[in-house]
């Protein structure tokens, strides 16, 4: 089944055609709110009503796939920037209107959840999900399609939002995390020993503390900080990362699940990667992570759920509405 994804939710304006096999795809990360150290609501929007119609234009072209080849249409209907997400929803449902092609409604988070199957097809639940991005650091345990139980979840930040905040206030560009990451790969992240908060309550996450830690440092001694910037910054990385393995590897201990998939924009980064390969080895499990295309924000993985659901039927009405707040336990096997 050739389906048509689109995903609108924060900052990527993204589409893509997926079939089961091929993928043509495009992403486009906007960078009008770079100036501002953080994704504007409504300057999102707009930007996607710019962008959306000629990435649509693009992956036809690349493709030569024609609209009345496509049997299904999907779009992420949230959690995410309500202005936004109603943007590539109401592009989806014009579409689907217009050339009688059905429509269905999908949670980004799932999206997140199934990217891997995009790589690797052998990914099949019972497994672990680590979703971690600049909105969301979410613990998920997936026993099947569409039956999801969130077992650890940020009480404040998100991880990546962490990272962001940190790094704007050194100075960098927003969003921070691949340049901290590019940063610290040269530098000490043992010189400053910072909070690794919640390391051994249970399943949930907290990062605010660590930027208070980094914050009340700044304030101190700006000059000295500032000068050693780069050390900062890998440590509170290191921090980030070292929580993030810690919990996975308590999520395989508590739930008995081998097989620990991560995604989110995060999921990008090198030393997440490298300690995440030491944990799994250490403690016997399977971890995946997906390129780095696929860790950000993309209507392939959109798609990639889209297909699922139509295949097994589902169909949305087109009043469905945009959820900016549409959590992933509310989600059924095949019903939004
Ligand atoms: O999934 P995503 O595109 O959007 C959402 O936030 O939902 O993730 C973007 C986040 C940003 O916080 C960005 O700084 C972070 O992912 N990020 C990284 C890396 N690449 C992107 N963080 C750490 N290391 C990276 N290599
Ligand atoms: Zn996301």
């Amino acid at each position: 089944m050739l389906v048509l994804g689109i995903e609108t939710s924060c900052d990527e304006t993204s589409v893509a055609l997926w079939d089961g096999k091929t993928l043509t795809h495009r992403v486009t990360t906007q960078d009008v709110h770079q100036a501002w150290g953080g994704v504007v609501p409504e300057l999102a929007s707009r930007d996607h009503q710019r962008l959306i119609l000629p990435l649509l234009k693009e992956v036809f072209a690349e493709s030569g796939i024609s609209l009345s080849e496509v049997q299904g249409i999907a779009a992420t209907a949230g959690p995410g920037l309500v202005g936004a997400l109603l943007v590539g929803l109401n592009v989806a449902k014009g579409l689907s209107l217009g050339f009688g092609i059905p429509f269905i409604a999908i949670n980004h988070l799932e999206g997140h959840l199934w990217v891997h199957q995009l790589e690797n097809q052998d990914i099949v639940p019972p497994f672990l999900g680590l979703i971690v991005s600049g909105g969301h650091t979410e613990l998920v345990k997936v026993n099947d399609f569409g039956n999801y139980e969130v077992i650890g979840q940020t009480r404040d930040d998100a991880a990546g939002e962490a990272l962001d905040k940190l790094g704007v206030l050194f100075g960098m560009t927003f969003p921070a995390g691949a340049d901290i990451d590019k940063m610290s790969q040269e530098a000490n992240g043992r010189a400053y020993n910072f909070p690794r908060a919640m390391i051994r309550d249970g399943l949930d996450f907290s990062f605010s503390g660590l930027k208070t830690a980094v914050r009340m440092q700044w304030e101190r001694d700006r000059d000295t900080l500032f000068a050693d910037r780069t050390d900062v910054l890998a440590s509170v990385q290191e921090a980030v990362m070292e929580v993030l393995a810690a919990k996975v590897t308590k999520a395989v201990e508590q739930t008995g699940i081998t097989t620990v998939c991560i995604s989110g924009g995060v999921a990008a980064n090198s030393r997440l990667r490298e300690l995440m390969a030491i944990a799994a080895e250490e403690s016997s499990y399977r971890v995946v992570f997906p390129s780095i295309t696929f860790c950000t924000d993309n209507a392939a993985m959109i798609a990639l759920v889209g297909q699922k659901r139509l295949i097994a039927g589902e169909q949305s009405p087109l009043d469905f509405p945009a959820k900016p707040g549409w959590t992933l336990e509310s989600l059924h096997p095949t019903a939004g």
